[in-house]
């Protein structure tokens, strides 16, 4: 049996590695360990018991206000242990998390391949998103088995010279949705199961990058009570991100605000069902990207950039940055224009077709010759 450990620590990654974890467990000849750094806790813990996903190994490493140096150190010094007692044939990561880069990393050192599941991406540049597009490369860098969610991410690793297996598989994300999205799912969230979509049109916001930290969650807050004031019939959901830096502007401007509701994080079935129920989205998330198009949601990125251009040429996301002018324009342009919003909402996904998690196991598998 191959022994495949796969190391992860924050909720996009547990619901786009999930599927994966159980496709291994079914693919005959491989076998499927789970560590989680819990680089975040509630919020991985959330999206693990939705897919019913148990760890083998739980590090715990997050505390309150967190750097990156103290995520890096946690990680390489508490994986190297639990790599020499299960001694694994594979590591997989995920992305561009630090959980990512240093478990890629601590592999590395005990000389065991890596394999990086959603390689590829870039924005190229360093700084934006911060630190995800060094620790992207970086994950590229150590890994010897590439699993590309788009031919452009694989032509992006072929530029750049990178060794070993480059294959396109689509990205898991798409393979989550397809296990989640019901027509007649009933909501875990009572805010939610209570809502009403029917009375209006909905948007649901998410906004948790390091960049917009600041003025520009300023700037993005007014731009939501801009719309709300302008729009009689709009209404917004935000599930906020547990990050204090997050919470405490969320709150401060959005707060008991009529036709704004602000919740907790919400688990990843409610989170996909709910916007298969909202007219469009507005966010600075990654994974929000991937999924709206599958679903038929047109997507505002509030960023300057993106390094998942394939649904912008696809027509399905626009980015439209952080100033306040900006976002409400180009919302407005959604909300009043309907064929504009067709446009949008019928654009084709690029992201696969459910089948990611199968197609990476068949490159393991066929990569160790099993
Ligand atoms: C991390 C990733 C980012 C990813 C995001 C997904 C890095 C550097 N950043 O950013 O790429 O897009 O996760 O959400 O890897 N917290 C809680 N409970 C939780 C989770 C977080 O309280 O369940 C709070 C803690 O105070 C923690 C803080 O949020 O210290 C920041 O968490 P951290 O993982 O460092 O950064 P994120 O912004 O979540
Ligand atoms: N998500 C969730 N509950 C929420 C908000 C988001 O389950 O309340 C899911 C969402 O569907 C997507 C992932 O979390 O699969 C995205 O995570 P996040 O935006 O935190 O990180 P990013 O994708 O930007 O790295």
């Amino acid at each position: 049996m191959l022994k495949i450990l796969s190391v992860f620590g924050t909720r996009p990654e547990a619901i786009k590695m999930a599927p994966l974890i159980q496709e291994i467990g079914r693919t005959p000849g491989l076998k499927s360990l789970v560590c989680v750094t819990a680089q975040h806790r509630e919020m991985l813990d959330q999206a693990l018991a939705v897919f019913g996903v148990t760890p083998d190994y739980d590090m715990d490493l997050m505390r309150p206000a967190q750097t990156l140096a103290d995520i890096t150190s946690g990680v390489l010094t508490g994986l190297g242990p639990i790599l020499a007692e299960t001694s694994p044939d594979l590591v997989l990561v995920h992305g561009d998390t630090t959980t990512s880069f240093a478990a890629a990393l601590a592999a590395y050192y005990a000389k065991i391949p890596v394999g990086h599941v959603e390689a590829g991406l870039r924005s190229h540049n360093r700084y934006s998103p911060f630190p995800e597009e060094i620790n992207r490369v970086l994950c590229d860098r150590l890994s010897l088995l590439h699993f590309c969610p788009t031919e452009s991410n694989a032509e992006n690793l072929r530029a750049e010279g990178t060794e070993g297996l480059v294959t396109v598989t689509g990205n898991t994300v798409i393979d989550a949705l397809h296990m989640l999205v019901r027509a007649d799912y009933s909501f875990h969230s009572p805010t939610l199961a209570a809502f009403d979509f029917s009375a209006g049109r909905t948007i649901l916001l998410t906004a948790h990058r390091r960049e917009n930290f600041g003025a520009p969650f300023e700037q993005i807050f007014r731009a939501v009570l801009r719309l709300t004031e302008a729009y009689p019939d709009l209404r917004f959901i935000y599930p906020v991100h547990r990050n204090p830096a997050v919470t405490k502007p969320a709150y401060r401007v959005l707060g008991n605000r009529a036709r704004i509701t602000l919740i907790d994080p919400v688990e990843a079935d409610d989170l996909h069902n709910l916007m298969g129920r909202c007219y469009m989205v507005l966010t600075d998330s990654g994974g929000l990207q991937e999924e709206a198009p599958a679903l038929g949601k047109p997507v505002l990125v509030l960023r300057t950039e993106t390094e998942r251009p394939e649904a912008v040429e696809m027509g399905a996301v626009k980015v439209v940055g952080v100033e306040e002018a900006d976002i409400f324009r180009e919302a407005s342009v959604l909300l009043d224009d309907s064929a504009a919003y067709r446009r949008m909402s019928l654009a084709v996904n690029p992201y696969g077709d459910g089948k990611a998690s199968k197609r990476i196991c068949q490159a393991i598998s066929a990569y160790f010759g099993i």
